[in-house]
């Protein structure tokens, strides 16, 4: 973590923005501030305020205080309220859209704006879905009324990381606000611009209090906010450790916890899969126009022996193609690594692959030391083949653009590498034979299978992970039931007479 002095260069001139507490924007009680960086010119771009433990209880504050309104708000209204927020993004979306582009280093033309307008959607949904907080009767005879009601929880206490950080703040936001929770949500440190903006939208149409939006570090904002007495429910998404750290903190005070984590997830390619669409498809489930730095990216590439190598230099004079460049430039397909501890990270995993002697490099490498890309945390998209699923780069989620193929002759073998990991988030099939692509489909011990595609989550599925990438689903109408409200019994007895 830096220091107060190395989070003060000289930035008296950056453009600075305030955090959103009960309504306000306003300043950390420290004063202290985190500056935001540019990760293709590696320049500073803006300042944030960097808050601690004493904002994170002002936000608590604030958002018990205006809970007391908001669930009693009646659920179509607060679905309509969700409805103009997802109009105004909507009108927004090439502003949200950029201002992702320029904190993460993402692809404006192949990433930000799809996140900007993904935004908006989820907000649509969930506005719609406010009639579904039904309850359910019981059946228990003529002289008793039994039913249920979907209470809220409270305040959330909601952590997102930075790689699609608008899409995922309002993951969490339309479902926790439309099931009549409030919410205080830590952004990510590196990628907190995008998500205030919307922040701004989303105030427009909330009473104050409903959701607070703080900046600052994980230990000394998140922390406080994983463990403050006021905080009802954690939502996290981020890595697998810090996941753990969420529980613990969760498990403290017998509060309910979601958790989005890592993935380490397969591919599979049969061998009547040897065509372009199937190339296509593992570009896109690598997501490596996103730099891979995606929960579910399809890092461990299994092609059948008999299509290994041709398959591969299909992969290869497609993959580089796609043009590295400024986030910002239309023509650009990848932009960069977030920052410099993740960019150092997937460097000494390169620099692994290239030093062990069974791993063969197929394309990529390190990164250029010199001309415009050596600018930014441009890493290269990088394909290594190797023999074995058991070595690190094979079973660590690198989060970064190195992909891992690994051959295989039989179909059991395959299925059994596939989920010798201890990460289950999403996984692709690829065959024409449906058959067979359906029963490797349901031998996965993941949370989402894509047959014959390698595209992203929608909203209506309920996404999330099996094993160690996470517990809890929030991207579907069940996934707003089961993370976002809890059930109450009220059992009458209509048969009191009076005596
Ligand atoms: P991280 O898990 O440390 O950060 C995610 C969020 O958690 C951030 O908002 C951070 O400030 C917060 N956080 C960190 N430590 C905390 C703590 N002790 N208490 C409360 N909140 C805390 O992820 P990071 O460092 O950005 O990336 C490291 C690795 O994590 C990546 O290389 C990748 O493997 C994985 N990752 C996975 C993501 C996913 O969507 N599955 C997203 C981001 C990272
Ligand atoms: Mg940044």
């Amino acid at each position: 973590m830096l220091t107060a002095a190395e989070t003060k260069p000289n930035t008296a001139s950056l453009p600075s923005k305030g955090m959103l507490i009960d309504g306000k924007w306003v300043d950390s009680a420290s004063g202290g501030r985190i500056t935001v960086e540019n990760p293709a010119k590696r320049k500073p771009i803006g300042e944030v305020p960097r808050a601690n433990a004493a904002d994170v209880d002002r936000a608590v504050a604030a958002a018990s205080k205006a809970y007391a309104q908001w669930r009693r708000v009646v659920p179509r209204e607060r679905g309509k309220a969700l409805l103009k927020i997802a109009e105004a993004l909507q009108a927004r979306t090439e502003d949200i859209a950029r201002t992702i582009a320029l904190e993460t280093g993402n692809a404006l033309r192949t990433q930000a704006r799809g996140e900007a307008n993904m935004t908006a959607d989820i907000f649509r949904y969930f506005g719609g879905l406010a009639s579904e907080l039904k309850g359910e009767t019981l059946p228990l005879g003529e002289h008793v009324l039994s039913y249920t009601r979907r209470e809220p929880l409270g305040v959330v206490g909601a952590i997102i990381p930075w790689n699609a950080p608008v899409m995922l703040a309002a993951l969490k936001i339309a479902p926790a606000l439309c099931a009549g929770n409030v919410m205080v949500m830590k952004a990510a440190e590196d990628a907190p611009l995008g998500v205030l903006l919307m922040a701004e939208i989303c105030q427009e149409f909330l009473p104050p209090g409903v959701l607070n939006v703080l900046t600052g570090y994980g230990e000394e904002c998140g922390g406080p906010l994983a463990n403050h007495p006021g905080v009802a429910k954690l939502s996290f998404t981020g890595s697998t450790e810090v996941g753990k750290v969420i529980m613990r903190a969760a498990a403290e005070r017998i509060v309910p916890v979601s958790l989005e984590l890592g993935g380490k997830s397969p591919s599979i390619v049969y061998p009547d899969a040897d065509e372009d669409w199937a190339v296509d498809g593992i570009i896109a489930a690598m997501r490596f126009t996103r730099q891979s730095q995606s929960c579910t990216a399809g890092s461990r590439l299994f092609l059948h022996e008999d299509i290994f190598d041709s398959f591969l230099s299909k992969l290869e004079k497609k993959t580089t193609a796609l043009k590295l460049g400024d986030p910002l430039d239309e023509a650009t397909d990848i932009g960069t690594i977030i920052n410099n501890k993740q960019f150092t990270k997937v460097c000494k995993y390169v620099d692994e692959g290239l030093k062990r002697s069974d791993a063969k490099l197929v394309f990529g490498g390190l990164p250029p030391k010199t001309g415009p890309l050596s600018e930014g945390y441009f890493a290269i998209p990088t394909v290594f083949a190797d023999r074995s699923n058991d070595w690190r780069l094979a079973r660590e989620e690198i989060f970064g653009p190195v992909l891992v193929a690994i051959r295989w002759s039989d179909e059991a073998e395959a299925i059994r590498m596939a989920n010798d990991s201890h990460y289950g988030l999403a996984a692709y099939v690829w065959t024409h034979d449906i058959g067979a692509g359906l029963k490797t489909a349901h031998a996965i011990e993941s949370g989402w299978v894509q047959v014959n595609q390698g595209l992203g989550q929608v909203p209506g599925m309920s996404y999330g992970g099996f094993k160690q990438s996470g517990i809890g689903r929030e991207f579907s109408l069940e996934g707003m039931l089961d993370s976002f409200t809890q059930r109450k019994s009220v059992t009458v007895n209509l048969e009191v007479r009076r005596t």
